[in-house]
């Protein structure tokens, strides 16, 4: 069987309509603008009014990746979607299918911290090759990050409310020879739970009048995010390493053509955590700051799920052809790594 590619075929994002400045958080809590700047990078966020939600942002990125894609609804076989901020069911992946109006797709949600959008094309191709190489058939797939943090972020605590944020990102994958996902690498430490996790939801807390955006008033039924920052920065920065070796070495191991190293990657996609982790991973790589995507964590804060294929949006064009990684980490330390030639 001749070598399958598997790529992007169309790309999407949304940004939320409310943008919270670093001047607006040193209204509420006990920050900096210097501060917030020098510790993370970041300059704004964006986080969704009452009309805007979870589900509207996913939606909203599928249509655009789908119109750039060319494609319809219908042509979509599989829907996935990488989210935190959806813990109820239906799953989220059904209602982006429902409200698009896909007529025949499987859809489901990955639950992987930030790094949801790495696991949902990490399924999302597996599902590609098997469909084909199984079945005979030709599955597109819409793979969705979307999280809005805005909903569970304690606005009352200056370590996690100056950090965290709302967006959506969406592709569309199938069979193309214009770019290809070349290897994909996830992995999970689960000892790290404590570090940064969401308290137990009760019941359906994330609509209505417990929809919360951006607000110090602190209600005390909803959960709430809780993450020990310093303890989590050190591992990210190892983790999100070792995932960029991994995926190259699987690369490697699975390829009879040239091999490649990590000085033959271009251009880097890291989740958009901290401008500090971002800084750390381009020293490790000794790549200059502009081979790596930043203008996410400046422009929109950490948006989880939606980091990385916001940032593909954001730098459309600009990386074609380039060998790149995509790299995340996350909550239950969920990580992983896309190598591709974009
Ligand atoms: N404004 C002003 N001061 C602050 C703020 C704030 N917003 N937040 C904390 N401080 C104070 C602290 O209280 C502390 O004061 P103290 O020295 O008097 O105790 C001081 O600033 C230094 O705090 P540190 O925690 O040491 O600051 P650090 O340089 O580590 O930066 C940060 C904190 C930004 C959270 C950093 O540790 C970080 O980015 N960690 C990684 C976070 C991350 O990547 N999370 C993954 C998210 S992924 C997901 O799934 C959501």
């Amino acid at each position: 069987m001749d070598r399958m590619r598997i790529g992007y075929l169309g790309y999407g994002s949304y940004i939320p309509s409310v943008v919270v400045t670093n001047e607006d958080l040193e209204r509420i809590v006990d920050t900096s603008d210097e501060w917030i700047q020098q510790r993370t990078g970041i300059q704004t966020r964006f986080v969704m009014n009452k009309n805007e939600s979870v589900l509207q942002m996913a939606v909203e990125a599928s249509k655009r990746a789908l119109a750039d894609a060319g494609l319809s609804p219908d042509d979509i076989g599989d829907i996935r979607v990488g989210v935190n901020t959806w813990n109820r069911f239906p799953s989220l992946a059904t209602q982006v299918q429902y409200a698009l109006g896909t007529k025949e797709s499987s859809a489901s949600d990955v639950s992987a911290g930030c790094s949801g959008f790495i696991y949902a094309v990490e399924d999302a191709f597996n599902k590609i090759v098997i469909e084909k190489m199984k079945y005979g058939r030709d599955v597109k797939t819409l793979v969705i990050g979307v999280d809005g943090l805005s909903l569970v972020v304690d606005w009352t605590d200056r370590t996690t409310c100056v950090l965290l944020a709302d967006g959506a990102g969406a592709v569309v994958m199938g069979r193309t020879e214009d770019n290809e996902i070349l290897a994909t690498c996830t992995e999970a430490a689960g000892k790290y739970g404590d570090l940064l996790y969401l308290d137990e939801f009760l019941n359906n807390q994330l609509t209505g009048e417990n929809q919360v955006c951006f607000s110090n008033e602190k209600k005390i039924d909803r959960p709430f995010l809780h993450m020990q920052g310093k303890k989590v920065f050190p591992v990210a920065v190892r983790t999100m390493i070792s995932n960029m070796k991994k995926v190259i070495e699987r690369y490697n191991a699975s390829s009879s053509g040239e091999p490649i190293r990590l000085t033959d990657v271009e251009y880097v996609f890291p989740h958009q955590a901290n401008l500090r982790i971002i800084k750390a991973i381009a020293d490790f790589m000794k790549m200059p700051l502009e081979s790596i995507y930043t203008d996410g964590i400046k422009k929109y804060g950490n948006t989880s799920a939606a980091s990385i294929p916001i940032g593909y949006v954001d730098t459309l064009g600009k990386v074609k052809g380039k060998i790149v990684i995509d790299v995340a980490f996350g909550s239950g330390f969920a990580s992983g790594a896309i190598l591709r030639r974009a």
